[in-house]
């Protein structure tokens, strides 16, 4: 945990694509986010096999599980940028989060968590983040509640070209959800 002032919080995005918008949404949050809030985006999680309890009472975790859970651990907060696949959470991350589930010192107990979406279509990934909300819930995450940043219709708010993200309104609730986050995590950390 950042012990000089600042927050140190975990960006994971949960699409894996190159062209991603939430790929793009997540690129965007240093710029957005107050002075005091350094972000550093979370270690892969696409290398981790699908999670089976045999090879885990096996082989133990993998290395990616372990890096993916150190960083949430040491990290006063997490914020998870994803897309909605299939009205849920895209399998790649939901197996990320069912690896570290199983771990003794698990990973989000207690974690500030804040949720963010963007998808092609009117929802925006919504439904997905309540899976993740109610996954997380069960792993005693400290999720934050509002403004919700749901990016809808993302190829007209993200520049075709650079994915630069260019609608102003997107640009300010974002701005407004980091600098509530950060208050959230210092009210839960006792330091506000
Ligand atoms: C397997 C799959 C399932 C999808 N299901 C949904 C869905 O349920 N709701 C939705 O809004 N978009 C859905 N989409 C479309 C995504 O919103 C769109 O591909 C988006 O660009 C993915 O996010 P990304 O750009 O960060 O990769 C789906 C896409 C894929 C590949």
């Amino acid at each position: 945990m950042a012990d000089d002032g600042n927050l140190d919080v975990v960006v994971i995005c949960g699409s894996l694509r190159k062209g991603s918008y939430n790929a793009a949404l997540a690129r965007t949050l240093p710029k957005l986010a107050p002075a005091a809030m350094k972000l550093r985006t979370a270690p892969p999680f696409d290398t981790m096999p699908l999670y089976n309890n045999d090879l885990q009472v096996s082989a133990g975790f993998p290395a990616a599980v372990t890096a993916f859970a150190d960083a949430i651990r040491s990290a006063d907060g997490v914020i998870i940028v994803s897309p909605e696949y299939n009205w849920s959470i895209p399998g790649a991350l939901k197996n990320a989060i069912d690896w570290v589930s199983r771990m003794e010192d698990q990973p989000f107990e207690d974690k500030p968590v804040a949720l963010q979406s963007a998808a092609r279509g009117a929802m925006g990934g919504a439904r997905m983040q309540y899976h993740l909300r109610q996954s997380l819930l069960s792993l005693d995450a400290l999720l934050f509640g509002r403004p919700e940043i749901i990016v809808t219709f993302a190829p007209k708010k993200f520049d075709e070209k650079t994915l630069e993200l260019t609608d102003q309104p997107t640009i300010d609730i974002v701005k407004q959800q980091l600098a509530a986050f950060d208050k959230f995590i210092c009210r839960v950390n006792g330091k506000a």
